[in-house]
């Protein structure tokens, strides 16, 4: 098997559904035969809520690792933190990630310890889909100094363009002092209400502003079935296949499949 690539998803921007994007894609990419790992990056730990998993049920999380790592610790096999939920394999997250958090901001050039961790992984996958935190903190560097490509989601509805270039130029320094292979596979619209005014003026600002970044074709629409098949601990295209947001997820993992 050809080596697995990392996809970061990633917009500082809080709510545009991050989480959702990763919980769906990682399941629709599983449903079409790839090997997946999700990887949950943030301390608020919703993705691993997504996929049902308590962290207190987990023994290792990405807290605990990025520590081992910071600690020079050596650490536990791969089975022991890897969890398999289904079709995707899953390491969680917990509140420790903050603690790892504040440690890496105490230690120099401090970057690539999510990549340290990851990339020894990518043989054993096809995609490996990292969920990060809404800030350009230092986990949200480690995530991008370890990616292949970035989704970046959108929400049409809020202010969409707020801190959106302030990311891409991030992405821009980090291509160029940390990790010379990152890209952007695409802006990512979520959420969307298609009718509505609002939505048509966000993306026509969107795609006037930044006219050299990749977007989508597909867009995620607007359901409440997203928030559900979440809180159920599904994707939402077990939750209703048939349903709109099921579609696009799944016309998603093929445009990521195309750009590969
Ligand atoms: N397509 C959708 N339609 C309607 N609501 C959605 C959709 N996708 C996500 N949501 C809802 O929007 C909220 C934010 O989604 P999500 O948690 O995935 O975003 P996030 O970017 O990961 O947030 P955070 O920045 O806090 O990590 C949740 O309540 C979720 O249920
Ligand atoms: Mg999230």
């Amino acid at each position: 098997m050809e080596s697995g690539k990392i996809i970061v998803v990633a917009n500082q921007k809080g709510g545009v559904a991050k989480t959702s994007t990763v919980r769906n894609l990682s399941y629709a990419l599983a449903e079409m035969g790839k090997k997946v790992l999700v990887v949950d990056f943030d301390p608020q730990y919703n993705l691993t809520t997504s996929f049902g998993v308590l962290p207190t049920q987990a023994p290792y999380n990405t807290g605990t690792l990025i520590t081992n790592l910071l600690l020079d610790e050596s650490l536990p096999d791969t089975n022991e933190f890897i969890q398999k939920i289904g079709s995707v394999d899953l390491i969680p997250s917990s509140r420790s990630l903050t603690v790892a958090e504040a440690n890496l901001l105490m230690t120099p050039d401090s970057n690539d310890y999510l990549a340290a961790l990851l990339n020894p992984l990518r043989l054993s996958y096809d995609y490996i889909i990292v969920d990060t935190n809404p800030s350009l903190g230092s986990l949200t560097i480690n995530a991008l100094t370890a990616a292949d490509e970035v989704i970046i989601p959108i929400d049409p509805e809020l202010f969409a363009l707020t801190g959106l270039q302030a990311l891409v130029d991030t992405i821009k320094k980090i291509k160029r002092k940390l990790n010379p292979s990152i890209e952007i596979d695409g802006i990512l619209f979520t959420k969307c209400h298609k009718r509505t005014n609002l939505y048509r003026r966000t993306y026509g600002q969107v795609t006037k502003a930044f006219q050299s970044l990749p977007i989508f074709n597909c867009q995620i629409p607007y359901t409440v079935k997203v928030g559900d098949a979440n809180s159920y601990g599904m994707s939402v295209m077990e939750l209703e296949q048939a349903n709109p947001a099921s579609l696009a997820y799944l016309e998603l993992a093929k445009e990521v499949l195309a750009n590969a």
